[in-house]
C-alpha cells in the first residue's frame, strides 16, 4: 500500500499556490481562461437585453452575490497582526510545553476585538476588548483566547447566550451597539450578580483602551500545566504591555468614535507599518495544584474572581512582538478562528465551568461562521507543525489524502503504525481524579460570593479612577430607563460601597439603598490601579 501523505500544511502537494496578488499580465476567468474585456455584458446588440450565455457576467456576479459571510457572534469587530513570540525558557519547572523553552521563537497571530458591537462597529466604545493569541507551535498551535479584563460576567457557561442576548441590541429597535442605553444589560448584571465584578471593569478606564497596544491581556481561566516530571501546577495567563496600561476618557472615546471609529484599528497598523512594533511579555500566575483547587481563599474555578498580584505575583515566561500586518483582511483576520482545545503538551484545561462550556462553543459557531468542519486548512490557521490527522472530506476540503486506510492501526498504509500510548512526545490527557459525587445542576458554594473582589476593585482605585467609575455607572444607568432596573442596580453597589452607591444615587436623583449584606473587609491590591503601574514591576 502507498503510504498517507499530506503536505505540513495539510493540503495535497504539487497544487499550484493560489496567486497571492492576482495580478498579472492577463485578466483570466477563475479558471484560467483569458479575458478581453470585463467591462461590457455580452448582449443581443449593444441595445439588447444581457443574454444567459454571459459565463464571465454569471462567476462575476455570482461570486460578489456570495462574498459575505456571517459575522463573529460575538468580538464581530476586529483586527489582527502578525508577529513572534521568544520563550525565556523560565517557565521549565511548571510545563513541558516546547515554545517557552528558552530562546525558542514561534510565529503568533494576534487578533482584538471588541464584544458586542457589530463588524462595522465603532472602536472606542465602552466594551471588553478580546485578546486572542495563535502560537504556531512545533506542538502544533496554542489558542490563549483572553480579554482585556481578568474576570468574566458568568460563572457557568450555560448562561452566555442569556449575557449576551442582554447585551447585544434590543430586539425590537437593534440599538445600541455597547452597554450604553442599556436596559436589558443593567436588568442581567442587576439580577445575576455575579457579573456585577466584570461590570465594574467596564465602568472603569479599562472599559475605553487608548489602544490594543496599551492593553493586559488575560486568559481569565485557571489552567492546569504538567512538567516533563509529571508534576502538575495550576495557573493563570497574563499578558504585560510593554508601552503600560493606558485609557482614554469617556470624552475622548465618545469624540474619537465619531470622528475616526476605526481608531484602534488605524492605530494597531499604523504603529506596525512605522516599525514601533508593540510589544507584551507573557507571565504566570503559578499556584499549587491543591484538591481544592483554592488559592487564598479564592476558588480558582470561579472566573468571576482573580487572585491579587500581591499574593500570587505574575512571573514573566516570554514576550510577543507583533511586527506584520495582514496583507488581506478577509483571510487572515476575518477567517481566522480561535480554540481553546488548541493546547500543546504541557498545558491543560481545569473544571471551570466556563471554560468547558467554551471548548464546545468556538467549533460549533466556526462550522457555520466558516462554511463545514476544513477551516483548519484556511492558511492562517494552518498549524505549522506537520498534521496528519484521519479526518476526511467535507464542504471546502483542501487536501488531496493519499492512502486508503484512514483508521488507526492498519495493515495497509505500510509504514504508519500507531500504538496508542507509545508517542511520548504526545498530549497526554491528564489522569485527573473526579470525584464521585451526584450529577446536579448547581455550582459550588463558594461561587455564592459576588460582592467582595467588586469592592476589592474598588478600593484599590486612584481617587480619578474612582471618579471615572462612578461617572461612568451614573451616565450609563441614566440611560437606563427602567426605575426598577437602575434601583436594583443601586441596591447591588450599596453591598459594594456605600460612597460609590450614595455618589450615584445622587448623581441619578435617587435615594441610597442600604446594603442587604454586609461589605466585605478586604485589603485593596495596589496591581489593579492602572495609575502609576509600569512594567516590569521594580
Ligand atoms: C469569540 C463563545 C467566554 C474571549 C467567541 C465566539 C464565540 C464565543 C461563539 C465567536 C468565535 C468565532 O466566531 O470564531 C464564548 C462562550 C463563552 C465565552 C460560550 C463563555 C461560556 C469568553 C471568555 C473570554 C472570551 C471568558 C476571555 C477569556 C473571546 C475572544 C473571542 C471570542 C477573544 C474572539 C476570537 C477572535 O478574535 O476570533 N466567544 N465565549 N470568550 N471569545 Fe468567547
Amino acid at each position: 500500500g502507498t503510504p498517507a501523505t499530506v503536505s505540513p500544511t495539510g493540503v495535497a502537494t504539487g497544487a499550484p499556490p493560489i496567486s497571492k496578488a492576482q495580478q498579472g499580465d492577463f485578466l483570466t476567468t477563475s479558471t484560467g481562461t483569458r479575458l478581453r474585456d470585463t467591462d461590457h455584458s455580452l448582449k443581443a446588440g449593444p441595445r439588447g437585453p444581457v443574454l444567459l450565455q454571459d459565463h464571465h457576467f454569471r462567476e462575476k456576479m455570482t461570486h460578489f452575490d456570495h462574498e459575505r459571510i456571517p459575522e463573529r457572534v460575538v468580538h464581530a469587530r476586529g483586527t489582527g497582526a502578525h508577529g513572534y513570540f521568544i520563550g525565556y525558557g523560565t517557565a521549565a519547572d511548571v510545563t513541558r510545553a516546547a515554545f517557552l523553552a528558552k530562546d525558542v521563537r514561534t510565529e503568533v497571530f494576534v487578533r482584538f476585538s471588541t464584544v458586542l458591537g457589530s463588524r462595522g462597529s465603532a472602536d472606542t466604545v465602552r466594551d471588553t476588548r478580546g485578546f486572542a493569541t495563535k502560537f504556531y507551535t512545533e506542538e502544533g498551535n496554542f489558542d490563549l483566547v483572553g480579554n482585556n479584563i481578568p474576570v468574566f460576567f458568568i460563572q457557568d457557561a450555560i448562561k452566555f447566550p442569556d449575557v449576551i442576548h442582554a447585551g447585544k441590541p434590543h430586539p425590537d429597535r437593534e440599538i445600541p451597539q455597547a452597554q450604553s442605553a442599556h436596559d436589558t444589560f443593567w436588568d442581567f448584571v442587576s439580577l445575576h450578580t455575579e457579573a456585577q465584578h466584570h461590570t465594574m471593569w467596564n465602568m472603569s478606564d479599562r472599559g475605553i483602551p487608548r489602544s490594543y497596544r496599551m492593553m493586559e491581556g488575560f486568559g481569565v481561566h485557571t489552567f492546569r500545566l504538567v512538567n516533563a516530571a509529571g508534576d502538575t501546577a495550576l495557573v493563570k495567563f497574563h499578558w504585560k504591555p510593554k508601552l503600560g496600561v493606558h485609557s482614554l476618557t469617556w470624552e475622548e472615546a465618545q469624540l474619537i468614535a465619531g470622528v475616526d471609529p476605526d481608531y484602534h484599528r488605524r492605530d494597531l497598523y499604523d504603529a506596525i507599518e512605522a516599525g514601533a512594533f508593540p510589544e507584551w511579555e507573557l507571565g504566570l500566575q503559578v499556584f499549587p495544584d491543591t484538591p481544592d483547587e483554592t488559592f487564598a481563599g479564592v476558588d480558582l474555578l470561579d472566573p468571576t474572581k482573580i487572585v491579587p498580584e500581591e499574593l500570587a505575583p505574575v512571573q514573566p515566561v516570554g514576550r510577543m512582538v507583533l511586527d506584520r500586518t495582514p496583507t488581506n483582511f478577509f483571510a487572515e483576520v476575518e477567517q481566522s478562528a480561535f480554540h481553546l482545545g488548541h493546547l500543546p503538551p504541557g498545558i491543560d484545561v481545569t473544571n471551570d465551568p466556563l471554560l468547558q462550556g467554551r471548548l464546545f462553543s468556538y467549533v460549533d459557531t466556526q462550522i457555520t461562521r466558516l462554511a463545514g468542519p476544513n477551516f483548519n486548512q484556511i492558511p492562517v490557521n494552518r498549524p505549522h507543525a506537520p498534521v496528519n490527522d484521519m479526518l476526511r472530506d467535507g464542504f471546502h476540503q483542501q487536501a488531496v489524502h493519499g492512502g486508503v486506510a484512514p483508521y488507526r492501526p492498519n495493515s495497509l498504509d505500510g509504514g504508519n503504525p500507531f500504538t496508542a500510548g507509545a508517542d511520548q512526545a504526545a498530549f497526554a490527557d491528564l489522569p485527573v481524579t473526579v470525584t464521585e459525587a451526584p450529577k446536579v445542576r448547581a455550582s459550588p458554594a463558594s461561587f455564592a460570593d459576588h460582592y467582595s473582589q467588586v469592592r476589592l476593585f474598588w478600593l484599590s482605585m486612584t481617587p480619578v479612577e474612582r471618579e471615572h467609575i462612578i461617572n461612568a455607572y451614573t451616565f450609563e444607568l441614566s440611560r437606563c430607563y427602567h426605575q426598577e432596573i437602575r434601583e436594583r442596580q443601586l441596591q447591588c453597589l450599596a453591598n459594594i460601597d456605600p460612597v460609590l452607591c450614595a455618589e450615584v444615587a445622587a448623581g441619578l436623583g435617587l435615594p441610597t439603598p442600604e446594603a442587604t449584606e454586609p461589605v466585605a473587609d478586604v485589603a485593596p491590591s495596589p496591581a489593579l490601579s492602572q495609575v502609576g503601574q509600569a512594567w516590569p514591576p521594580d
